[in-house]
């Protein structure tokens, strides 16, 4: 099936005065770990080459001596002889360099009990739980679905996974039993690990009787075999008999003594599902090798990270590819001193981050903006209560931020005088693939900038030509990248037509953008039916789909608003059945809202839901929904002659009004 996505003019960019830039202090630059330009061009020169040398850094049971396998495009192969231990690479390696002794991990729980953990302990840890994992059937080429907390079991069961050559499926603790379901039966998961619960908002959020309730759907046959549960908040639990297991009971019978076996540098790593433009999410597969050394390059360069002497933070929970690749892979083959935290921010006050930077005296803070803009809504005072001086680097990811929010952040939070790297990628991509390099780079607020060395992206207009400096278009990256998205899982076509088929040998990553006059990239948001949502991508087409399985909805249309925190809001129009008794105009909004959190998961709870009697149609049937997007964000709505019946927008427009 092909996906079918809208298209943004090119448009020429206009400058007001001279652009705001902040460039690299003196002695920032001075320290840098990447400090001479050259290295862009010697990079673009022989990309391929680029990150050879780069994957040198990495530790192979077998050296590859082919790099970029491109001889059946769009299916890219790295490193595709060489042979290596993802695991033993975040843990033994640093060991046996002397370095067991370093926290690899400070877990802060939301109670307030914490954890450090250094690299001896995370190997030890490890190896024992891949005996585990091993003795429950688990061999290379199988499938493990992880769907917990953010607890430190996480990260050592996906290490556990990798070290054996499986590939895990983390499903974000916040998706419904559907969902994770879903997930599960796509990858054909033989082992689910959970927890009893972890800890939000100053609550049990349990999960263990949301794995039960999903293995329970559709008759209950699945492929899973054995649930390994964590025990991390004591809630009851109900253990099924021969399929379920105490993580803390199964443990005891093994040891630390496990030797890592190298697996070609494609043998699949994870899955990561992320919605598209259908109902269906995308199974993201990526592989090892390449991965590995694009999230370790990557981290390292664009965060300047000095893992001697650095404590870093990225507060994105590892359900989603920013936790993958930058709380798990990243940090770990780098060696890094990290900061995990099970909770929310606001848990028991809005100074918990702040307090947990003080404590640990985080140097490198890597967020999203639309929590920064939530921090900003309260004011630098709290903030300023906290001492801060230890932050040396900031980051941003997953949407845009905008220059007011930006500059908060660097004045609030990095002393006025931190740099920050705003940094573009996707799940498909892996790694990041455009930011600044926080010692070379003249910083502009709300742009990601410049393409990584080693990766060429560029802005085109509808036919895949590039538009050049000052004009906008479609981002689009021209040469394959290690760690690149291998294929969706199970569905090569839909890969192919997703990303490839608009553009051939470049890839389509879905977002609109513009270079301005010195070629900087200004990303413009999604131009498919794809919503950011607190930089989580929804699909309006799942969550419509999850409405109209409501049994009083006729018709549902699902827009992304624009909104001051989360970026996007979602807003649904639904149609009632004519004949209904269930939903009237009072409870509708909540019970509807109340049905998408346990269809999809909270996260994709719409803000506004309204009861309209049509919707807004062309004369050929489809919704239009551009003009139900004007109306969610308070516009004047734009052209309405292509409506079928135009009398349908006075009506929607009244019934707004009068729930306003
Ligand atoms: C989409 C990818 C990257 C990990 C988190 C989200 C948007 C992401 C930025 C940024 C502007 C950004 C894009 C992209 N996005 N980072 N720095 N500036 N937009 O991963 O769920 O795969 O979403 O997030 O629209 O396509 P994801």
């Amino acid at each position: 099936m092909t996906e079918h996505f809208g298209t943004i003019e090119s448009h020429p960019v206009h400058h007001a005065g001279a652009p705001e830039t902040y460039a690299p202090s003196a002695a920032f630059r001075e320290q840098a770990r990447i400090n001479d330009p050259s290295v862009y061009w010697r990079a673009a020169e022989d990309p391929e080459n680029y990150w050879a040398e780069q994957a040198q850094n990495l530790q192979w049971t077998k050296p590859f001596t082919e790099i970029l396998d491109w001889s059946n495009p769009p299916f890219a192969k790295w490193f595709a002889d060489g042979e290596l231990n993802v695991a033993s690479n975040c843990l033994d390696r640093h060991v046996a360099a002397g370095l067991g002794e370093r926290v690899a991990i400070h877990f802060e729980g939301e109670p307030g009990d914490s954890r450090s953990i250094t690299y001896a302990e995370l190997t030890h840890e490890v190896k024992r739980a891949a005996n585990m994992l091993t003795s429950l059937g688990v061999e290379a080429g199988d499938r493990v679905a992880i769907y917990m907390p953010m607890i430190p079991e996480t990260i050592i069961s996906m290490l556990a996974v990798a070290r054996l050559g499986a590939a895990h499926s983390v499903v974000f603790g916040g998706f419904s039993a559907e969902s994770l379901r879903a997930r599960i039966d796509d990858a054909e998961a033989e082992l689910v690990i959970t927890s009893d619960g972890g800890y939000r908002k100053n609550r049990v959020s349990s999960l263990k009787p949301t794995v039960d309730d999903a293995l329970a759907l559709h008759g209950g046959g699945s492929t899973v075999q054995k649930v390994l549960v964590v025990e991390r908040t004591k809630n009851d639990v109900t253990m099924v008999p021969g399929r379920d297991l105490w993580w803390h009971e199964e443990i005891t019978a093994f040891d630390g003594d496990h030797e890592a076996q190298g697996f070609p540098a494609e043998n699949p790593l994870f899955i990561l599902y992320t919605s598209g433009t259908t109902g269906k999410p995308k199974g993201i597969l990526h592989t090892s090798g390449g991965y590995l050394t694009q999230v370790s390059t990557t981290h390292k360069n664009v965060f300047d990270l000095k893992p001697e002497t650095d404590v870093y933070w990225c507060t994105a929970d590892i359900g989603w590819v920013t936790g993958h690749s930058y709380v798990v892979y990243g940090p770990l083959a780098n060696g890094a001193t990290q900061v995990i935290y099970e909770g929310t921010p606001e848990t028991p006050t809005w100074g918990r981050w702040w307090e947990i930077i003080q404590k640990y005296g985080v140097s490198i803070f890597y967020t999203a903006p639309t929590a920064i803009r939530s921090f900003m809504k309260l004011g630098s005072e709290i903030p300023d209560q906290y001492d801060l001086s230890s932050i040396r680097v900031l980051g941003s990811v997953g949407e845009p931020i905008n220059p007011e929010a930006w500059r908060w952040y660097r004045d609030v939070i990095g002393a006025g005088s931190a740099p920050i790297v705003d940094t573009w990628w996707q799940t498909e991509t892996g790694a990041i693939m455009i930011a600044p390099l926080p010692g070379l780079t003249n910083l502009k607020p709300g742009s990601a900038q410049v393409p990584l060395p080693g990766i060429s992206a560029t802005v085109v207009d509808d036919e895949g030509n590039p538009v050049g400096n000052g004009r906008g278009g479609l981002l689009v990256i021209q040469r394959p990248w290690p760690s690149m998205v291998r294929t969706i899982w199970g569905d090569d076509q839909r890969f192919i037509d997703t990303y490839w088929e608009k553009f051939g040998d470049q890839y389509f990553a879905g977002d609109g953008a513009r270079l301005d006059e010195d070629g900087d990239v200004w990303l413009l948001g999604r131009v498919d039916d794809v919503m950011n949502v607190s930089g989580h991508r929804l699909s309006t087409a799942e969550i419509e789909s999850a409405l109209v399985e409501h049994s009083s909805i006729a018709e549902a249309a699902v827009v992304g608003a624009s909104d001051p925190t989360t970026g996007q809001a979602v807003v649904a129009y639904c149609v009632l059945k004519a004949q209904q008794e269930l939903l009237t105009d009072d409870n509708a909004e909540a019970e509807l809202k109340k049905h998408v959190a346990a269809q999809i998961g909270a996260i994709a709870r719409p803000r506004n839901i309204y009861v309209v009697a049509e919707l807004p149609k062309t004369r050929s049937g489809k919704i239009v929904r551009r003009i139900l997007k004007d109306l969610a964000e308070g516009r004047e709505i734009g052209d309405v002659t292509t409506l079928a019946d135009t009398m349908v927008m006075s009506t929607i427009q009244d019934k707004i009004a009068a729930r306003q």
